[in-house]
């Protein structure tokens, strides 16, 4: 069993320049992570590969937003968002991903890889309050399985109603 980490509230900043990456197996296995990965987020090497890419997920994070995640890769798309992550210690820190399918020659999936970078921090102010409401839609419903699916329609009905598509959106963000 892993060990509960209590989130510390207090934010590390990627360096402007600075990109995370990671590959993992079709399962969500870890097998790659580089050095920049493993500075920011505290876990040695040994930590990290061949484990769960959950292991930094961080509580304030709606399962919806993993849902679509997946979703995107299942259908050969590249997903791309906004993502708070937790550190070995309990501190938090914010990225920019873009998480891809990778193929064998014979075309079969062989895993994904993601590579990240530091979001403005207006991008931050922004998505943090939307976050906040679809997890408390997911705290709210009965149903665990339905959970992500009622975030997730909640954050497609409001970007349908500001008339912009979920990557228009999360690049405007990115881009600002
Ligand atoms: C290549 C790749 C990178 C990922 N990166 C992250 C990440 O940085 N943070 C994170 O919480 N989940 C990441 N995930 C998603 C996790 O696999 C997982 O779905 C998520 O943490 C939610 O955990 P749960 O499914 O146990 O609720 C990544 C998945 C893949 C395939």
């Amino acid at each position: 069993m892993r060990r509960a980490i209590t989130p510390t509230g207090r934010e590390r900043k990627l360096e402007e320049e600075s990109f995370i990456v990671s590959r993992t197996d079709p399962t969500g296995k870890i097998t790659y992570a580089n050095r920049v990965f493993m500075e920011i987020s505290g876990y040695p090497e040994r930590d990290l590969i061949g484990v769960q890419h959950n292991l930094i997920r961080h509580p304030d994070m709606p399962r919806g937003v993993f849902h679509f995640l997946w979703e995107e890769l299942a259908a050969g798309r590249e997903f791309l968002g906004f993502v708070k992550n937790l550190c070995s210690n309990g501190d938090h820190y914010w990225v920019f991903a873009s998480v891809n399918p990778e193929y064998d020659p014979d075309k079969t999936t062989r895993g994904y890889y993601s590579v990240r970078r530091r979001p403005p921090d207006s991008a931050i102010a922004a998505i943090d309050p939307i976050y906040r409401e679809m997890l408390r839609i997911e705290q709210g419903c009965s149903s665990k399985k339905q959970a992500p699916k009622e975030s997730l329609n909640y954050l497609q009905e409001l970007l349908s109603g500001k008339g912009v598509s979920y990557e228009q959106f999360v690049l405007d963000l990115y881009l600002a």
